[in-house]
């Protein structure tokens, strides 16, 4: 088990530059199953999640060699449609190989998806656009068995939510399916416009990604294709709110600032000072964060709810009370109770979490409960008097890139000890369900 071990109360200083984007390169990993020749990915961030998507597609058959951050796949051998239950398990987001799948081999099969969700409901838009694009489904035992006979179809579909996962299978299934596809109510995320440009690169013909009505006319085949990742703007947000909690002066680079459009005027609220450049912000933060009154989760262009939790441990040392309302997961504030181990002050009722912010908080033993919420606990130990060990670190490398090397360049002190053998944390006060919100899993 590796964990951190962070002497908090250090400024950060510097200037970093942002790794690619984890939500983009896992459906264009996805999207090389469609690809007939090589697929070249640059700026490939490398995180667990990245290694799980390369495992699924060498299982299905494809070649795949990574050299630093480029990844080249070859699907031309294509030899398997099915996903194992293990490799669901390991990450919710495999899902996203679902319309890949069925669109090159006419059928796919996986298990519900891994993450806390009971039942089909948290695939169900997923399925309903499969389905309407002339898939048949079949389920037993966990199991879900797809297949589309005479080939998928283009469709008119309209989805119930503008679901970031369903709108890239749509995207993906549509991409060779016969015919044109109209989907109505699509996520506008800018990982989906990423995928778009990927799969247009490689001779889709797919129009209005990143607008909420995307047209696909489906094309007999796709070809070898060379493609970069666009910067990862939850990273990006991240390292803003580290700098902005141990009172720093950080910029972060290579990276597209409209992506990172809500959060700055919440950084503002707070009282940082910003300048933004055409691929950089660069944020100087004042001796006493104020609070932010309100902050409320959104689809995108709103605030990321990936974000809500890096956002929760900065307001935590704000001068007065902020409240954060979580519109997209149920509830999603699994970090609020081990918060509450550095002397923070939040309660959390139902989808709002309240933070009255203190003077300072004091270093903590804490373990991640999932990915955005592991590096908030980070993030509070950045800031925090004293010492702080973070375990669960499996959960961080998910989706932050070496994130010790970047905070140690800003001057942080935080050391990642490898195969740590001391005793396990308790989180004793995640015994409080309202607290703990989400019962078990990550969400994304
Ligand atoms: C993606 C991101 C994740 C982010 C989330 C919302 C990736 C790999 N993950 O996850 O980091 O937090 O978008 O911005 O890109 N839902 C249903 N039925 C469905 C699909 C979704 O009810 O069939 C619900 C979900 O339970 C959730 C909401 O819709 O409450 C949003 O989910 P969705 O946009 O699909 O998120 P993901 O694509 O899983």
């Amino acid at each position: 088990m590796d964990i951190f071990r962070i002497n908090g109360q250090k400024r950060l200083e510097g200037e970093i530059k942002i790794h690619g984007s984890k939500n983009s390169a896992l459906p264009i990993l996805a999207a090389a199953v469609l690809v007939q020749g090589q697929t070249t990915i640059h700026n490939c961030p490398r995180l667990s999640d990245v290694d799980a998507a390369i495992e699924i597609l060498e299982a299905l058959g494809c070649q795949v060699t990574r050299t630093g951050h480029s990844v080249l796949i070859d699907a031309t051998a294509l030899s398997s449609s099915e996903i194992s239950d293990s490799m669901m398990l390991k990450m919710r987001s495999s899902v996203v190989f679902l319309g890949a799948i069925l669109g090159r081999t006419g059928e796919a099969k996986l298990s519900t998806p891994g993450g806390c969700e009971i039942g089909l409901r948290p695939i169900d838009l997923h399925i309903s656009a499969m389905k309407q694009m002339g898939a048949e489904m079949q389920s037993k035992d966990g199991k879900l068995f797809f297949s589309a006979a005479n080939g998928l179809q283009g469709a008119n579909i309209t989805l119930a939510f503008p679901s970031v996962g369903a709108t890239e299978n749509v995207l993906l299934a549509a991409a060779t399916a016969k015919g044109r596809t109209i989907l109505s109510n699509a996520a506008r995320e800018p990982e989906i416009s990423d995928l778009a440009d990927f799969l247009n690169a490689a001779g889709a013909r797919i129009q209005g990604a990143g607008d909420s009505t995307v047209i696909i006319d489906g094309v007999s085949h796709l070809h070898a294709v060379t493609h970069t990742v666009i910067p990862d703007r939850i990273a990006a947000s991240t390292y803003l709110l580290a700098g902005a909690m141990t009172k720093g002066s950080v910029k972060v680079d290579g990276i597209i600032p409209a992506h990172v459009g809500a959060l700055l005027p919440i950084l503002e609220e707070a009282g940082c000072h910003l300048t933004v450049g055409s691929k950089w912000v660069h944020l100087d933060a004042p001796p006493r964060l104020r609070p932010v009154k309100m902050t409320r989760t959104m689809p995108y262009p709103g605030f990321p709810t990936d974000v809500q939790a890096p956002l929760s441990a900065m307001l935590t040392v704000a001068d007065g009370t902020s409240v954060i309302v979580e519109n997209i997961f149920e509830s999603r504030y699994k970090h609020a109770a081990s918060l509450l181990r550095f002397g923070a002050k939040i309660s959390v009722e139902g989808r709002m979490e309240v933070i009255e912010g203190v003077p300072f908080l004091t270093g903590a033993r804490v373990e991640a409960p999932d990915l955005r919420g592991g590096m908030a606990l980070v993030l509070a130990g950045l800031a925090a008097q004293g010492e702080t060990t973070v375990s669960g670190l499996s959960h961080i490398d998910r989706g932050y890139e070496a994130p010790e090397k970047l905070l140690k360049s800003l001057g942080a002190d935080i050391q990642r000890i490898k195969d740590y053998a001391g005793t396990k944390i308790e989180n004793e006060t995640n015994a409080d369900p309202e607290l703990t919100g989400e019962k078990c899993g990550e969400t994304e």
